[in-house]
């Protein structure tokens, strides 16, 4: 099993039911002796939570809500998920990097090439063997038809800015997440998110004892 840091996400359209996986996992974790650090995007600090607040609320155009939510990333960075990896824990992230490309850049249409530069901005960590991007080691990403996300959302609760978009969004989004996939295959888990809650849970588990990093 991996001792040191460990770092996954997770990512899906709105409505694909990550929640309940990312506290499954946690307990997991912690019964096999790992201590967790969970937390989320945009979010995780005081500041960043604040940023969150305009994100999801606040109307503003693409390049604003990227600039921001890699604001919030930098901070979280910087407070949380750096120090945790440095502590060994295992850092449990609902979403990161790849729902600024799925959300901002897929589903708003803003530049990817001009994302690219804002996440070696802002990710670029310096290592022993010289300097890289710092990405999660595992992205678990649940696919969802966002026909099925839409249903499953409807009347759960009031929607926020990007919950009360349009089917053609999510579509793009979801695209965006496909991308981000076929750029960086090893790092990605696809979950067929179009499940009983049990088959997907198994599939989680799975993408994760696959890595030997859980008995
Ligand atoms: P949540 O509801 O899963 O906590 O996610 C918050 C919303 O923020 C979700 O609709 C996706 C969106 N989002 C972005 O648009 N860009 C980002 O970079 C992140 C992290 C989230």
């Amino acid at each position: 099993m991996k001792k040191g840091g460990l770092f996954i996400s997770f990512e899906g359209i709105d409505g694909a039911g990550k929640s309940t996986h990312i506290d499954g996992l946690t307990q997991a974790f912690r019964a096999q002796g790992r201590a967790v650090t969970l937390t989320r995007e945009p979010g995780g600090t005081p500041l960043a939570e604040k940023i969150r607040a305009m994100v999801l609320n606040d109307p503003m155009d693409a390049m604003t809500e990227a600039l921001l939510v890699f604001a919030a990333r930098r901070d979280h960075l910087q407070q949380v998920i750096e120090p945790a990896l440095m502590r060994g824990d295992v850092v449990l992230c609902d979403r990161f990097t790849d729902a600024t490309f799925a959300y901002q850049g897929g589903g708003r249409g803003f530049d990817l090439e001009t994302l690219l530069i804002m996440e070696r901005w802002v990710q670029t960590k310096r290592g022993l063997e010289g300097d890289f991007i710092r990405n999660p080691d595992l992205t678990v990403w649940f696919d969802l038809a966002p026909e099925i996300a839409a249903q499953r959302l409807a009347g759960a609760r009031i929607p926020d800015k990007f919950e009360a978009q349009p089917l053609e969004f999510f579509r793009r989004v979801s695209e965006g997440y496909r991308q981000r996939m076929n750029a960086s295959p090893g790092r990605f888990a696809r979950i067929d998110a179009d499940q009983a809650r049990e088959a997907v849970w198994l599939d989680v588990l799975k993408s994760v004892i696959a890595r030997s990093w859980l008995v």
